[in-house]
């Protein structure tokens, strides 16, 4: 009898190989463990933990999270314990569990992001990701960084400096006139790889106080509906540049993941989805090998970018 082969879900990101092509997006899988009853994070292609600042951020006031139009609108506003503590108390036991760990970083000023960069170059962290796309940031930084791609260049060039090596992603914003600008700033600037999308600026109103529901007025949209948006997105970034790109934006199940390696994304993230259910990513691994060996190709790598669009 012939025994049936298991499909290569292992890809390539710069110098990194991911056992698989999907990653625990920044901020639903806590600083890596707090899943790990549901999810162990080394079965994942990767983990990228909550946003990271220089010193501790208490993020925006209650309430800052609403279910609007099939997804979720937050705005969180980037409370995270400073990166200090994450390096002194957390990173040696998500490192433990043999997960490869991406540490999202956050500043309010470009010289910020090289900081923390630079805290993080020399401990076993895997890579980085430069937010510069957060759209609930009332101070400087976030989205206002990622819309401009100069501001953008001097940010990836400092950070990629400060980091030592380290692989660096960086997360761009959905809402800008061409992303195709700012994907071949960052790729100039020594990026390794683009992380696509972040939430789309949005917002609920409650109709009974005829408030605004989140207290932060507006905040960003996550899941299905922004799906459509971040396919187009990446197809257009992949055929921009040659680094990497990761695609995120409403990726529920294995068919939405297939859709992203399709139009040329090398993996994709996973946030929404894993509060809503924690098991999905296990699931998605699970549904991207049966479809694998169901149409007996032997590598996901080899349907990056297949989509025929002519
Ligand atoms: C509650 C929440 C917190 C988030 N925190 C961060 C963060 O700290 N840094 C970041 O780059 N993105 C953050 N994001 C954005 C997600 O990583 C992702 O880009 C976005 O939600 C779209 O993917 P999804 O539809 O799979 O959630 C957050 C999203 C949510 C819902």
């Amino acid at each position: 009898m012939t025994q049936e082969k298991t499909p290569d879900l292992t890809v390539k990101i710069g110098p990194l190989v991911l056992k698989n092509p999907v990653i625990a997006a920044s901020g639903t899988f806590g600083y890596g463990l707090e899943l790990s009853d549901f999810v162990p994070p080394e079965s994942l292609g990767a983990v990228i933990v909550k946003g990271l600042s220089l010193e501790p951020w208490p993020g925006n006031p209650l309430p800052r999270l609403v279910e609007s139009s099939g997804g979720l609108i937050n705005a969180i506003g980037l409370e995270n314990m400073g990166v200090e503590e994450f390096i002194k108390n957390h990173l040696d036991k998500i490192k433990a569990t043999g997960a490869t760990v991406g540490a999202n970083i956050i500043g309010r000023t470009v010289e910020e992001y090289a900081q923390v960069a630079k805290c993080l170059a020399k401990t076993p962290i895997d890579f980085l990701e430069l937010n510069v796309s957060c759209p609930n940031l009332s101070t400087p930084g976030g989205l206002s960084f990622g819309s401009d791609p100069e501001i953008c260049f001097k940010l990836t060039s400092m950070a990629v400096s400060a980091a030592s090596g380290l692989p660096v992603f960086v997360k761009l914003p959905p809402l800008v006139t061409d992303i195709t600008i700012l994907a071949k700033k960052v790729e100039e600037a020594g990026a390794t790889a683009i992380s696509l999308i972040n939430t789309i600026p949005a917002m609920s109103v409650d109709i009974i106080n005829k408030r605004p529901t989140l207290a932060h007025v507006t905040g960003g949209l996550s899941g299905p509906p922004i799906k459509p948006i971040a396919l187009r997105l990446v197809m257009l970034c992949a055929q921009a540049v040659n680094i990497p790109i990761l695609g995120l934006g409403g990726v529920f199940t294995y068919q939405d993941a297939l859709e992203f390696i399709l139009v040329g994304a090398s993996a994709v993230q996973m946030g929404t989805a894993v509060l809503i259910d924690p098991l999905s990513p296990l699931k998605v691994i699970e549904g991207l090998s049966n479809y694998l060996k169901s149409q007996k190709i032997s590598s996901i790598s080899l349907l990056k970018g297949q989509i025929q669009t002519a």
